[in-house]
């Protein structure tokens, strides 16, 4: 039965939040979503993204969709926000996105990811003590692993040496969740992600990228030697994992889970999967390997199985092809 009151959803129209909006609505949630959309990709396509959920909003047997503009750092709007509305819980997806980008940018990058999340952790738990807003679940990353050298990646390894600043942003948002949790006692999950895939991915990722340039005849370039390789996880894969932890955090305070896929891809596989989905070959130029990215992204499992019921089904060449085929349908 979902709860009476909405579920905040933050960059509700990014790539992951429009997926998980219109998952929750389909549940029976109610939510409000907020997104500044940060000009890092067209406003089109994040239009595209929450488009679907509005469309589902209201209709028999889903919950209802609320959607503000608003920029998660202006404390006073966000002050503002949770005045306006009693919320379950928060789901904090809102974030610049793009360990690489963050290279040239360290302070854009602090102050989106972690002002951003010690404001909504800090309106949340004014609520909590007024008897709502029982619980956060915030996006955290795999970059944090670094270039740990312990694959698969347990939540438990050492993750002091993130290798750039979105990294380093993530991981001082699980340190400052952590602090929240010991201080007020009011729980919260981070979620380590694993390259997301799948219909309406972010178009800076790579399969979007190779997907994009072999459809056009137009050159990919291959940073490194294409051996460094990601554990991509599938979209309706990730966004189960949210809801469980969302379902599933009060029994355990503050909990850090990996949601990936256990099965790392090399880029030479990816750009093989790619074109043998759309039936073309890639043409290839050498690039250098660029500062910020880590050799290899590879989630062990174990907690976010046994805790979460958590079980990623899509293998890498399905998740392809059904993000092929929402390729086709805009071109
Ligand atoms: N997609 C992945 O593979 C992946 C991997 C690891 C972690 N993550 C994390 O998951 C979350 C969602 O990722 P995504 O791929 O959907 O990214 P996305 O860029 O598509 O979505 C993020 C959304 O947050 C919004 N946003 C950014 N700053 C904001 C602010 N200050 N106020 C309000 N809205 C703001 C953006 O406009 C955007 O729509 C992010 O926190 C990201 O760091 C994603």
């Amino acid at each position: 039965m979902p709860p009476a009151h909405p579920i905040l959803l933050t960059g509700i129209a990014g790539f992951i939040g429009g997926h998980l909006a219109s998952a929750l609505l389909a549940r029976g949630y109610n939510v409000v979503g907020i997104d500044n959309f940060d000009p890092f990709y067209p406003r089109a396509r994040k239009q595209l993204n929450l488009a679907h959920a509005q469309s589902i909003s209201g209709t028999p047997s889903h919950g209802n969709l609320t959607f503000t503009e608003m920029d998660l750092t202006d404390q006073q709007a966000a002050a503002d926000l949770f005045a306006r509305h009693t919320f379950d819980g928060v789901i904090h997806l809102a974030a610049k996105a793009n360990p690489r980008l963050s290279v040239a940018d360290p302070v854009g990058y602090t102050h989106a990811n972690v002002t951003a999340t010690a404001v909504v952790l800090n309106e949340a738990r004014k609520q909590f003590h007024a008897g709502a807003c029982r619980r956060v679940v915030c996006a955290s990353s795999s970059s944090v692993y670094g270039n740990c050298t312990t694959p698969p990646f347990h939540e438990d390894l050492n993750v002091d040496y993130p290798i750039s600043p979105y990294a380093a942003s993530k991981r001082a948002c699980e340190i400052i969740a952590w602090t929240h949790f010991n201080l007020h006692k009011h729980p919260v999950a981070m979620l380590r992600f694993f390259t997301v895939y799948g219909p309406r991915q972010r178009p800076d990722l790579g399969v979007s990228t190779f997907i994009d340039k072999i459809s056009r005849d137009q050159p990919i370039t291959l940073f490194g030697d294409g051996t460094m390789a990601r554990d991509c996880t599938y979209i309706d894969d990730a966004v189960a994992g949210i809801i469980a932890a969302y379902q599933r955090i009060d029994a355990h305070g503050y909990r850090v889970w990996n949601l990936g896929h256990s099965t790392p891809i090399t880029v030479n596989e990816m750009i093989a999967t790619v074109s043998t989905t759309l039936g073309k070959a890639p043409i290839l130029i050498p690039g250098q390997a660029q500062p910020g990215d880590v050799q290899l992204t590879y989630a062990d499992l174990t907690r976010a199985r046994a805790e979460l019921g958590y079980n990623p089904t899509t293998p890498f060449a399905q998740g392809v092809a059904k993000q092929v085929a929402w390729y086709r349908s805009l071109h």
